[in-house]
């Protein structure tokens, strides 16, 4: 069925650069949406042959929906106290998601499953109509195996598009060494990859250094799987030049990247996805967005909502939050937007308004894109369509 939504304020389809002006239309403007998929978006107003069935956004800034492309939304059990600590000054070592492991093994089923829908309602209703999930907080192949089985019967029901990422190599657990639950993680593959889309490495000297996260990967990529990886986030290790080699999908963090690394960035295929909330909790410094950005890099924003370093999955939050790290107010949008989809392989589907593209459209509480700047994190959409069905809030 045809349906048409129109217009008279700004429409941003995000079908130019992120440094240029993102395709933008000043209103009047219409799309048409034929069964879930964008078949035009043009200026001006509706003309014969245009759709009888119409939903009009009067003056409210549009967009397509927002991507978050680093989330761990599923666990048990609550670190605030370490937010407390860190900031008083304590250094983030990523020993607490151990915390979160024994507490999420003892959160019943449907306890995780609400309280992971929960979070993924959070996400709808502030924009957002693809996800990625990751696990992580299980880390045996049993216990990753329950919380990826968990991840898509809490999306079941939903209209998000949700991407599932396999993190068994999270953290090391008790009676294991960095090495041998590397190979645990390479052992599950053939149990897990068909739950999950991605797989992740949180690659750090001391953790996962940068040879066990070769191997992980390699063996996850054998199984179909795309690559991301926790990168240059408390130390720089090598992982964001192992992700270029390895043709991952996306770097992630990337707090300790340089001016080199960003050109490197930019001479491959990789995508930067960086994720100013933690960063900025964190204090352990920033990633270098402008850097990335001015080296032409494929740059996406996220919200890395998680257990133990930042909690809220809001990408007008994350939006804010990265023009406050140096991203103009359009390059945020952007990296929220089409850059997140390229960071989760999905540049094709989702991310921008053009013809052939999902109508995930949200329409804003705001006419002007600087809002997002100006009020961080409290921006909210009027409407909502994922797929071009509608879900107003
Ligand atoms: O992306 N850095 C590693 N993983 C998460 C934090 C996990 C936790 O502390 O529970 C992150 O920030
Ligand atoms: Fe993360």
């Amino acid at each position: 069925m045809q349906h048409a939504i129109t217009g008279r304020g700004r429409l941003l389809p995000m079908t130019g650069p992120p440094s240029g002006d993102l395709g933008t239309i000043d209103g009047p403007w219409i799309i048409l949406v034929t069964d879930g998929v964008v078949v035009e978006v043009r200026p001006g107003g509706l003309r014969p042959g245009d759709p009888e069935s119409v939903t009009d956004v009067g003056a409210a800034l549009c967009t397509p929906g927002l991507v978050d492309p680093h989330t761990h939304l599923v666990f048990g059990g609550d670190r605030s106290d370490e937010a407390a600590a860190r900031a008083r000054g304590e250094r983030y070592t990523g020993g607490g998601i151990l915390r979160t492991v024994a507490a999420t093994e003892a959160t019943p089923d449907d306890v995780l499953r609400d309280g992971l829908r929960g979070r993924l309602g959070r996400a709808m209703a502030t924009g957002t109509t693809t996800i990625e999930v990751k696990s992580g907080y299980g880390l045996t192949a049993a216990a990753e195996i329950r919380l990826l089985r968990l991840i898509g019967e809490a999306a079941a029901p939903l209209p998000l598009r949700v991407a599932r990422t396999y993190l068994g190599a999270h953290a090391v657990p008790p009676g294991m060494t960095p090495a041998s639950q590397a190979q645990a993680v390479i052992d599950a593959l053939p149990q897990v990859a068909s739950l999950a889309d991605h797989i992740d490495v949180f690659c750090e000297p001391d953790l996962f250094d940068v040879s066990l996260a070769r191997s992980i990967l390699l063996a996850g990529r054998a199984h179909g799987l795309g690559l991301r990886i926790h990168a240059d986030q408390l130390r720089r290790s090598g992982a964001l030049s192992l992700g270029v080699e390895l043709g991952a999908r996306s770097v992630d963090h990337l707090e300790q990247a340089t001016a080199d690394d960003a050109r490197l960035l930019a001479d491959s295929g990789t995508v930067a996805t960086v994720l100013p909330g933690p960063a900025l909790l964190l204090r352990g410094g920033l990633p270098p967005v402008r850097a990335l950005f001015d080296a032409g890099a494929t740059v996406a924003l996220g919200s890395d909502a998680n257990a133990g370093t930042f909690g809220e999955p809001s990408m007008p939050l994350a939006i804010g939050l990265g023009v406050m790290i140096g991203c103009s107010v359009e390059e945020a949008w952007w990296a929220a937007t089409r850059g997140a989809a390229a960071s989760l392989g999905l540049a094709d589907t989702v991310g921008c308004l053009g013809p052939g593209m999902a109508a995930d459209i949200v329409a804003w509480d705001v006419e002007h894109e600087g809002a997002a700047a100006m009020r961080p994190g409290a921006i909210r959409p009027v409407r909502a369509w994922f797929a071009g069905r509608p879900r107003s809030d």
